[in-house]
Formats: structure tokens, sequence, C-alpha cells
């Protein structure tokens, strides 16, 4: 939820004898689907006298351009820009801005009501998205890596088998998978024929698990879940490929395992055997300047290890991938607010669109599964 944290001050406009409120240095950037009028060449002044009574919400840019909405998208943010300034020239002021589904008990709901797909994959770990409308996941023993349609889950294309050691974990970036191995290596994957690229290897790397980049992928990181450390890897080269070990840092509990990167200084991690969650801060990428604060657990409503992967959705909802018990749903402050699951299911990893269609990993029953409920939160 966003409120309207910046001073609100309002001028006189002398000729009508009405007060319309602004914020300065700031504008309104609409994060739900919404219509403005986009006026260029004309001053902030021009620009408010040609604000007609429709216009509920009006940017001035610095650069003699505004920006004029006839209504205030339901989802928003305010943001600032050095000597722009943001008008509410029928003098009402937004409301709060909103996220789509703030029922919960709604959306679980619709997801226990609707049909699911699945395809059968032996053994499946993580779930990716890559950025061509396919969800890919590995089969761990065969040592495949397999891409589906991501609308219908055929079967688009599977690797060969790509090392003689059991995959571990994949991530996707850029266009290549990444995939660890129960050698304690990552292989860099071609997205687009599924051939290897090249290897990373370090002798700190103990059980690969997720895997995230930053800046650009000029660093990767990689959790080593045996040594309970983070690594974070430098990229030293683009083509070919290559990472090499840049530094470590140990974490303060057992098995890291899950990544969820907010922005290229703040990520989520999950500990697998403790079930709980903690946030990492990084002050410079390049050195070891990382703070780690514990985030929430889930050993209330889940008291055994499986703490697998975790997502946020658009209300700020924490959805924990936790095996046998399902997902559990906790809110910005970590209580648990409420459970998906279904008969046979132990969720690996789990991906959450915008529109909430939700794909598990289910290495209970060996199946992918994509429930759709049909929602309609227009990003
Ligand atoms: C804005 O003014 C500049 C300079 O006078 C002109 O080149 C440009 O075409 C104008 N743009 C519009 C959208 O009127
Ligand atoms: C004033 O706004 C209307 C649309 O609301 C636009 O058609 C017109 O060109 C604008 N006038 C100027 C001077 O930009
Ligand atoms: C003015 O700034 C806005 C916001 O940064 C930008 O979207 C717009 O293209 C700029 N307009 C011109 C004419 O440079
Ligand atoms: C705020 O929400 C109320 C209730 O949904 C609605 O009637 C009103 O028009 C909204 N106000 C604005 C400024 O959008
Ligand atoms: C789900 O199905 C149940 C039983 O048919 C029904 O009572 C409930 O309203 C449905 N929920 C939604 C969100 O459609
Ligand atoms: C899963 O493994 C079994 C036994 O090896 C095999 O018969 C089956 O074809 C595999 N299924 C898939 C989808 O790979
Ligand atoms: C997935 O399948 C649907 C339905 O057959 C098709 O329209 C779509 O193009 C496919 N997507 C990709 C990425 O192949
Ligand atoms: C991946 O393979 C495709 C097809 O051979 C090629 O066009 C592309 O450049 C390759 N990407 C990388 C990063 O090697
Ligand atoms: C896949 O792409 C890579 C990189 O472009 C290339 O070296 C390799 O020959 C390709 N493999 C196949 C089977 O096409
Ligand atoms: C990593 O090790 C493998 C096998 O030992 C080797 O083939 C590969 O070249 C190494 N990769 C790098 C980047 O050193
Ligand atoms: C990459 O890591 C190495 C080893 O820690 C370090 O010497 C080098 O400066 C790093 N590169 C960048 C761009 O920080
Ligand atoms: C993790 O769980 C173990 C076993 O319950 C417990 O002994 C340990 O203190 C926990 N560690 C943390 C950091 O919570």
């Amino acid at each position: 939820m966003h409120t309207l944290v910046f001073a609100l001050f309002s001028i006189n406009v002398l000729v009508s004898s009405i007060s319309i409120p602004f914020i300065d240095n700031a504008v309104l950037v609409p994060v739900s689907i919404s219509t403005s009028t986009i006026i260029q060449n004309l001053t902030c002044d021009q620009c408010l006298c040609n604000a007609t009574s429709s216009q509920l919400a009006v940017n001035c840019f610095p650069n003699d351009t505004c920006q004029m909405f006839t209504n205030v998208p339901r989802t928003y943010t305010i943001e600032t820009v050095a000597n722009g300034r943001l008008y509410f020239p029928q003098q009402i002021l937004p409301n709060a801005s909103q996220c789509c589904m703030p029922d919960l008990d709604e959306v679980l709901s619709k997801l226990q009501n609707a049909t699911s797909i699945y395809v059968s994959i032996n053994n499946s770990r993580c779930l990716a998205f890559d950025n061509q409308g396919h969800v890919a996941s590995i089969d761990s023993a065969a040592k495949l890596l397999k891409i589906f349609n991501a609308t219908n889950l055929a079967l688009t294309l599977q690797s060969s088998s790509l090392s003689t050691s059991s995959l571990t974990n994949m991530a996707y970036y850029d266009g290549n998978y990444y995939v660890g191995t129960s050698a304690n290596t990552i292989l860099i994957i071609n997205g687009t024929n599924l051939t290897i690229i090249n290897t990373i290897n370090s002798s700190s790397l103990s059980g690969p698990r997720d895997m995230t980049f930053m800046d650009n992928g000029s660093i990767m990181i990689a959790a080593s879940t045996g040594n309970n450390k983070l690594l974070i890897f430098n990229r030293t080269s683009v083509a070919p490929l290559s990472y090499s070990f840049a530094y470590q840092l140990p974490v303060s509990y057992a098995y890291p395992h899950g990544f969820l990167r907010i922005n290229d200084s703040f990520l989520y991690v999950t500990s697998w055997f403790n079930n709980t969650v903690y946030s990492y801060n990084a002050l410079n990428l390049y050195n070891m300047s990382w703070t780690e604060t514990f985030d929430f657990s889930a050993i209330p409503v889940a008291p055994s290890s499986n703490g697998n992967h975790i997502q946020i959705d658009e209300c700020d909802r924490r959805w924990f991938s936790l095996g046998n018990y399902g997902i559990k749903i906790f809110n910005s402050s970590g209580s648990p607010i409420g459970s998906f699951t279904l008969a046979n299911l132990s969720v690996f990893d789990s991906l959450l669109t915008d529109n909430y269609v939700i794909y598990l990993s289910d290495t209970s029953s060996k199946r992918i599964i994509r429930i759709d409920p049909n929602m309609d939160c227009q990003y």
C-alpha cells in the first residue's frame, strides 16, 4: 500500500479563486493500466490552464512536458523527480494505491476451484520462465533440462543428458540457463539450443542451490547449501560467457536454498533446514559489505524442514513453497495468513504471475502443475 507521504502544498489560482493542491518534486507513476495524455512544449501553468474539469491528476515534468490523468490508476507510486510537480486540479486527492487482489481468501478460493493442467516429469526441481513464453524445469535424475509451453505445458525442447552427476537446481537469466550439479559445478546452457556453453567451478561451492544475477549479469550469487554460504561470482568474460569466484558470505542458519531477487542490492534467501527467510542488503556488490536480517519463520505452520523457495505477490504477501506443507502464505510482517495445497502434493518450487496463474513443481505426484484462476489484474 502506498500512501501520500510527500508534503502537500497548494497554489491559489487568482482568476478562478481556487486552490490547487500539489506535491513538489514528485510525479505519479501508474502501475496498473491507465490512460493519460502527454502534452509537450507547454509550461506547467499553460498545462494547468488547459486541464479540463476531467483531469484528476497532472504531472509537470521539468522539461515542459506534462501528463494528464482523467482517472488515477488503482495501483500507482509517487516518485521523486527533481523540479517536477504533481497537481490535483479538481482538489480531489486520490485514494491510496491498492493491489489487485487484496482478499487472499478470494484468491485461494479461485485457485482451489480452477481446473489445473499438468505435465509429467520425474524428479523436477526449480521452475523458471524464459523470456519467450516458456516455463522450464529439470529432471534431476535423468539430468535433463526441459522447456515447456507456459500456456499448455506441451514439451517444446529438451536437452541431452547434461552431466554424469545429478542436477540440483536451475535458473534462467538473459537467454541462458544455469544448472547446478551434485559435482559442485554450475553449467551455463544456451537457452536456444540447450547446449553447454561453459562450466563454473569453485572449490567453495558445496551443493549449489538457487542462483541470481545483479548489475546486469556482472555478478552471480549462488547458494552453497552444504557449507552454509552465499558465493559471489563475477563475470570474467561475455563471450564465451564465464564467471569466476569472487568472495563468499557465511550465513547464520542451515542450508541456504531459494532466492528471491528484489533489486540490485536486495534479495531474500530461504533456509531449507529451518523454514525461515532472511533478507540481504548490499552496500557494495563488489566487496563483502552485505547485511543479513531475519525476516520470518514458517515453523509455526510448517514444523519440519522443507523451506524451498519464496515469492512475493502484488499485494506484498509471501508465498513460501514448503514441500509436503504445500504453499503457506504470510503477510509482510511474517504472520501466516493462508495456505494452498492439493492432494498428494510436495512443492519444490512455484511461480506466480501477475494474474495469479500458479505453476508448481510437484515432486510427490511427479509433475508440473499449472492453475489459472482467470483473474484480470490488467498489469
Ligand atoms: C517542441 O518544440 C521544439 C522546439 O521548438 C520543436 O522542435 C518540437 O517539434 C516541438 N514538439 C512538439 C510536440 O510540438
Ligand atoms: C489542450 O488539451 C487538449 C486536450 O485536452 C488538446 O487537444 C489541446 O491541443 C491542448 N492545447 C494546447 C495548447 O496544447
Ligand atoms: C520530458 O521528461 C519526461 C520524463 O522524464 C519524458 O518522458 C519525456 O520524453 C521528456 N520530453 C521531452 C520532450 O524530452
Ligand atoms: C475512492 O474510492 C471510492 C470508493 O471505491 C470511490 O467512490 C471514489 O471515486 C474514489 N476516489 C477517487 C479520487 O478515485
Ligand atoms: C468455489 O467453489 C465453491 C463451491 O462450489 C463456491 O462456494 C465458491 O463460491 C467458489 N469460489 C469462487 C471464488 O468462485
Ligand atoms: C519417469 O521415470 C520412469 C522410470 O524410469 C520412466 O519410465 C518414465 O518414462 C519417466 N517419465 C518421464 C516423464 O520422464
Ligand atoms: C504455446 O501453445 C499455444 C497454443 O498451442 C500457442 O498459441 C503458443 O504460441 C505457444 N507458445 C509458445 C511460446 O510456443
Ligand atoms: C545460442 O545458440 C544460438 C543458436 O545456435 C545462437 O544464435 C546464440 O548466439 C547462442 N547464444 C550464446 C550466448 O552463445
Ligand atoms: C548451439 O549454440 C552454440 C553457440 O552458438 C554453438 O556453439 C553450438 O554449435 C550449437 N549447437 C547446436 C547443436 O546447434
Ligand atoms: C571447470 O571444470 C571443468 C571440468 O573440470 C572444465 O572443463 C572447465 O573448463 C572449468 N571451467 C572453468 C571456467 O574453469
Ligand atoms: C572479480 O573478482 C576478483 C576476485 O575477487 C577481483 O579481483 C576483481 O576485481 C573482481 N572484478 C570486479 C569487476 O569487481
Ligand atoms: C535451525 O533449526 C535447528 C533445529 O531445530 C535449531 O537447532 C537451530 O537453532 C535453528 N537455527 C536457526 C538459526 O534458527
